[in-house]
């Protein structure tokens, strides 16, 4: 999908522009064109000569050029290209992004595009894990933006953690994913006029007032598909676990800490079109937890008792009355995938399993698929196996609506 795709690159302000000359360079090699515009920010970084020298193309910086509106207007540049790119996608590019501001050409061709957008973001790890960054990313992911990265590393301003661009490889395998997939963007009516139902997250289940069992969700993949839903026009009810992330706009968030707080969510927000149960619930929960906290007393190690919890999914799936049109589950497996995908698909009841591996390694994805930005996982139903690559957590959430909405003739 690669060779003969046109690529609209911006650079934007941020050391790690640098690795842009070897995205041109790699993008190139594999048959795309690639045209960029550099923002102000971006010329500190990286020079025009060397980046029209790799591209071919002449470099765009001024949305006021007389001679670039006569050879091709700024709405023109950003709507000829098959998707457009931004790296290194920084705090202040992200901020003019998610409220729609078009103050120079760059974020003037971001808002005329029609195509998709791909980030890649790049900044320091406070500014990445500050709460305005972490809400500008939830609008840009719930307008159907896509991101790669960014990794967890050393930091050239001396710092560890999540901020460093993804590179120019991953970069590239992210837009040849996106080249490959339909649009993530829902046709917008899709879903209108449906309840869409979610659950995300983990559950913690106490052991006394300040210990819990947990596991690590972090509540991604759930969200991203409830914003994906909305966007798809359906009203969304999303019953999260504890989770970090903010919640997805204009869908109706509830919290909840158990699993059986969990199920009562659920089951108060009934009736539902479309279930999609993406939390991470705990299998057991402590059989009694404590209602102080548990001392550590004569070298004595407190012995758990658990319990199982009620399963959600299956509830849902079995329904007497209320169950859902689609009911859709997932399978967190380290091994055995689509063989114990097809277990659960039957021993729940649902009508569709999204399988993930979510062993640390087994899944290729760095650190597993938990925590994680991305996801490869497999559709399992009664008709067979549809297997998806690699894709961002917004982009696995938004292909999900699709096929959804598309199953609509069974399912309506
Ligand atoms: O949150 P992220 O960090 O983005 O990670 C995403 C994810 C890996 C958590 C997500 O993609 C995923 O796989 N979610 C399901 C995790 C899980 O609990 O899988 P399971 O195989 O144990 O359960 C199978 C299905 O039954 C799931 O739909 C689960 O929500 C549901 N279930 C399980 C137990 C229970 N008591 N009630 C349930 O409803």
């Amino acid at each position: 999908m690669l060779q003969g795709a046109s690529i609209l690159l911006i650079i934007g302000g941020g050391i790690a522009a640098y690795k842009t000359l070897e995205l041109i360079r790699e993008l190139k090699k594999r048959g795309c064109s690639v045209r960029v515009i550099l923002t102000k920010a971006g010329h500190q970084f990286v020079t025009p000569l060397s980046i029209a020298a790799l591209s071919g193309e002449k470099v765009f910086d001024d949305l006021f050029s007389l001679t670039d509106e006569v050879e091709m207007g700024h709405i023109q540049l950003s709507r000829s290209a098959d998707l457009v790119v931004v790296a290194p996608a920084t705090a202040d590019l992200m901020a003019k992004m998610a409220t729609g501001q078009a103050s120079d050409l760059a974020t003037t061709a971001l808002l005329a595009t029609d195509k998709r957008v791909l980030i890649a973001p790049a900044m320091n790890v406070r500014m990445w894990q500050h709460p305005a960054t972490q809400r500008n990313l939830a609008t840009l992911t719930g307008d159907g933006v896509a991101v790669v990265g960014p990794n967890a590393g050393d930091m050239a301003c001396g710092e560890f953690g999540p901020g460093r661009m993804a590179e120019p490889l991953e970069i590239v395998a992210a837009i040849d994913a996106l080249l490959a997939g339909p649009p993530a963007m829902p046709a917008a009516a899709a879903l209108a006029g449906r309840h869409v139902l979610v659950t995300s997250g983990p559950t913690h289940e106490p052991i006394d007032p300040i210990r819990y069992l947990a596991n690590r969700s972090s509540g991604k993949q759930g969200h991203a598909i409830a914003a994906a839903a909305r966007r798809a026009g359906a009203r969304v009810t999303l019953i999260s676990g504890p989770v970090t992330i903010p919640d997805p706009a204009g869908v109706e968030t509830i919290h909840v800490e158990t699993a059986q707080q969990m199920l009562d969510a659920v089951e108060r927000a009934l009736p539902a079109d479309i279930a999609i149960f993406a939390a991470a619930v705990a299998d057991w929960r402590v059989a009694a937890a404590s209602g102080e906290k548990i001392k550590k007393s004569g070298g004595r190690t407190p012995a758990l008792a658990l319990t199982e919890n009620p399963d959600i999914l299956a509830t849902v799936a079995r329904h007497a009355t209320l169950r859902p049109a689609l009911v859709v589950g997932f399978a967190a497996e380290t091994e055995h995938l689509v063989e114990h995908a097809r277990a659960k698909l039957a021993a729940k009841g649902c009508d569709l399993i999204v399988a993930n591996d979510v062993s640390l390694t087994g899944s290729g994805i760095t650190g597993g698929v938990m925590g994680a930005d991305r996801n490869a996982v497999h559709l399992v139903s009664a008709s067979g196996v549809t297997s998806w690559p690699t894709l961002g957590k917004d982009e696995v959430a938004a292909r999900l609506v699709q096929h959804l909405a598309g199953l609509g003739a069974q399912w309506a």
